[in-house]
């Protein structure tokens, strides 16, 4: 069995390693820059922009893959999925239509309002900037504006937080159209990732991300900097009823696109809020594995990523084929100086000893026998352990171990940000 991985960073390098751990599995790769962690991992790798739809198709037929598993979005949007299924290659990510959960935030949410799905805030969707501008103004509670299509995460800004309601309007304008405004949602963020076969969901241990590039949640939003998920896979300001909730608002969303004729074959990601009222409600859903929460949910997978994959793309996932390892684990991003705004390029780094803690790369080169950072996210180390406390000493003790102009953040994972999540919850519920 052949499977060719799409991507190059942490997120696919975990893809990768979780795929290599079946010895009789042969791995092809595309990614842009040279991932030291991946490429060893491959019998063929192809240096390649991954939204080169025939180039990749290309290549798979070359390497002989008989699989592809698709790791970021971007590929997703560009119609990859559709070309490799027309050369005869299933791929475990969805359609350039299914995508659209992802890449077209306006569509997510009126497919919402379609099916009468949950968990939906107030919204609306405007095309003439003046209308959104009338809306902002007009009212009364905070609000998030956001472009529809893909920003990375970056591309979100919310009133009485980074912008004032003048802001948000400028905001809007300097948009254009079509632009998604929101009622801002108040609560504790979570991830829920689920395997999606079309119509069943097998979900993944619950995990929560850190967008904030410095500690204490300051600072700009990032790809996102580190995350943790808990040895019972919940997490202490979760309930079971609010995990319910989000589980089945997103088998309501599965339901709904393959009545719409996007039937949704991969990973369905959902991003929500837990609020006080209403519990879990969608800030949005991605159409992948998250980056950095593949990190910690695929160090977690007892069972065969690649077997998983075939299920999706047969029609038969089930819960009872998908099981974790009940333990803790911390993911800690290093990032380059200056990251996310004005990162410090291609500088040497060197690594400590890791220890017991998994070390994923990302957007780093290897040259001359060392390591030099790029311009986005540079290495990741995952810590585990019976509590969490145990994975974060291991992430931690990882990190701190490399030399060089990269930073992280340090509260990841510790029992202070987890008393200040749960008091945040207790404090509003
Ligand atoms: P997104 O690109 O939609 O994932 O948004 C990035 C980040 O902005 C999220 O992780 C949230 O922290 C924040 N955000 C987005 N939408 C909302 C909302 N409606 N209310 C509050 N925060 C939001
Ligand atoms: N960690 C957030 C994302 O992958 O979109």
């Amino acid at each position: 069995m052949k499977y060719l991985v799409v991507g190059g960073g942490g997120r696919e390098h975990a893809i990768a390693a979780s795929l290599a751990r079946d010895e009789t599995a042969g791995l092809a790769a595309v990614m842009a820059t040279r991932n030291p962690g991946i490429a060893p991992l491959a019998d063929a790798v192809l240096l390649a922009p991954e939204t080169d739809v025939p180039r990749v198709v290309r290549f798979a037929v070359e390497s002989g893959s008989d699989l592809a598993v698709i790791g970021p979005e971007a590929p997703l949007e560009a119609g990859l999925a559709d070309a490799l299924a027309e050369a005869g290659i299933p791929a475990f990510g969805p359609t350039r239509a299914a995508a659209r959960i992802e890449t077209d935030k306006a569509w997510a949410r009126a497919l919402m309002t379609r099916h009468g799905i949950p968990g939906c805030p107030e919204y609306g969707i405007f095309t003439d900037p003046d209308e959104a501008v009338r809306f902002i103004r007009d009212h009364p509670g905070e609000l998030a504006v956001k472009p529809v299509g893909l920003t990375g995460g970056k591309g979100v800004r919310i009133t009485g937080e980074q912008v004032d309601r003048e802001g948000a309007c400028a905001y809007a304008r300097e948009l254009g159209g079509p632009v998604v405004v929101e009622e801002r949602l108040e609560g504790e963020e979570f991830t829920l990732q689920a395997f999606v076969d079309g119509a069943h969901l097998a979900p993944m241990p619950l995990v929560q991300d850190h967008k904030r590039a410095f500690e204490g949640d300051q600072g700009p939003n990032t790809g996102g900097m580190g995350s943790y998920s808990m040895p019972d896979h919940g997490l202490p300001f979760v309930t079971e009823q609010d995990s319910e909730a989000a589980l089945g608002i997103m088998a309501d969303v599965v339901r709904a696109m393959t009545a719409e004729g996007a039937p949704f074959c991969g990973i369905l990601y959902g991003q929500f809020m837990n609020t006080a009222a209403a519990g879990p409600m969608v800030i949005e859903f991605n159409a992948r594995f998250g980056d950095p929460e593949a990190m910690n949910v695929l160090t977690l997978l007892e069972s065969d990523l690649g077997e998983i994959a075939w299920r999706c793309v047969d029609g038969n996932v089930s819960p009872s084929a998908v099981t974790f390892e009940e333990a803790a684990t911390v993911c800690k991003y290093l990032v380059p100086e200056g990251y996310p705004e004005a990162p410090v390029p291609s500088a040497p780094i060197r690594l400590g000893d890791p220890g017991p803690a998994r070390l994923y790369y990302a957007n780093v080169e290897e040259r001359g026998g060392r390591l030099w950072t790029l311009r986005s996210r540079t290495l990741a180390f995952v810590g585990t352990g019976a509590t969490l406390e145990e994975a974060e000493g291991a992430a931690e003790r990882a990190a701190s171990g490399v030399t060089g102009p990269v930073r992280y953040r340090h509260d990841i994972g510790t029992q202070a940000l987890l008393e200040k999540r749960r008091a945040h919850m207790r404090a509003i519920r």
